[in-house]
């Protein structure tokens, strides 16, 4: 990187180094950009389930029920894939995919052309739907940085329940061994495991707390 541009200063730790230089086009041919996959679906490097679609994400797809209602939210969205297969489902007026990551957004841009969705490059944890929902549907990020973090799923259900009608519904999948359930249980009055394995569990919140 030396040999492309000055180096302005660097940090190292945990078996990497970050350095930072001002903003140059001299690495622009190091740059892998998105592209179809071997499903043919379009991921970029570094997003989640890049090479396929998530087992845990097509777990939650066959536990949920026919009917989640109109107004639907898909929260880290990813590259669609959970998404898509929300919209194979009867009754979903509008599907609302949140995703922060620029490029996963991007790629779901491109995954997922119904007319029904509507793209939201944003802090699900912070966003706002433009209406209450009927449904909130995710399979929520467990990675800030190297370990496994569960803050930030957590946050996600918080941020869920505040998007919910009355009478809406969350449902999320995650790792067996994340600790969801004690925030679940203090968002919503009623939550439950509706199925799993040894690697995941499908969690279900109802009657969102106000
Ligand atoms: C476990 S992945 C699920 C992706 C996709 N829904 C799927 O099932 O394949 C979680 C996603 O949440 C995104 N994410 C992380 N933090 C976020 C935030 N604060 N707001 C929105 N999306 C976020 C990540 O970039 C990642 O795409």
């Amino acid at each position: 990187m030396k040999a492309r541009a000055p180096l302005l200063g660097q940090v190292s730790k945990a078996h990497g180094k970050t350095v930072w230089f001002t903003a140059t086009d001299a690495f622009a041919d190091w740059a892998r950009e998105a592209a179809p996959n071997v499903h043919g679906l379009w991921t970029a490097p570094g997003v989640f389930s890049a090479d396929a679609p998530d087992p845990g994400s097509a777990a939650l797809l066959a536990a949920l029920p026919e009917k989640l209602g109109a107004q639907v939210a898909d929260l880290g969205a990813g590259w669609g894939g959970l998404g898509a297969g929300l919209l194979t489902r009867d009754g979903i007026r509008t599907l609302h995919m949140v995703e922060a990551d620029h490029a996963a957004f991007e790629c779901a841009r491109r995954n997922v052309t119904d007319p029904r969705v509507q793209f939201h490059w944003a802090d699900a944890t912070t966003w706002t739907p433009p209406e209450l929902l009927d449904a909130v549907v995710m399979n929520p990020p467990f990675h800030q940085g190297r370990r496994a973090d569960p803050s930030l799923g957590q946050a996600f259900i918080t941020a869920a329940r505040k998007m919910l009608k009355p009478s809406g519904q969350l449902w999320l999948v995650a790792n067996r061994h994340l600790p969801y359930e004690t925030t679940l249980a203090a968002q919503f009055r009623n939550s439950d495991e509706i199925a799993g394995d040894s690697r995941f569990k499908i969690l279900h919140g109802s009657r969102p707390n106000r």
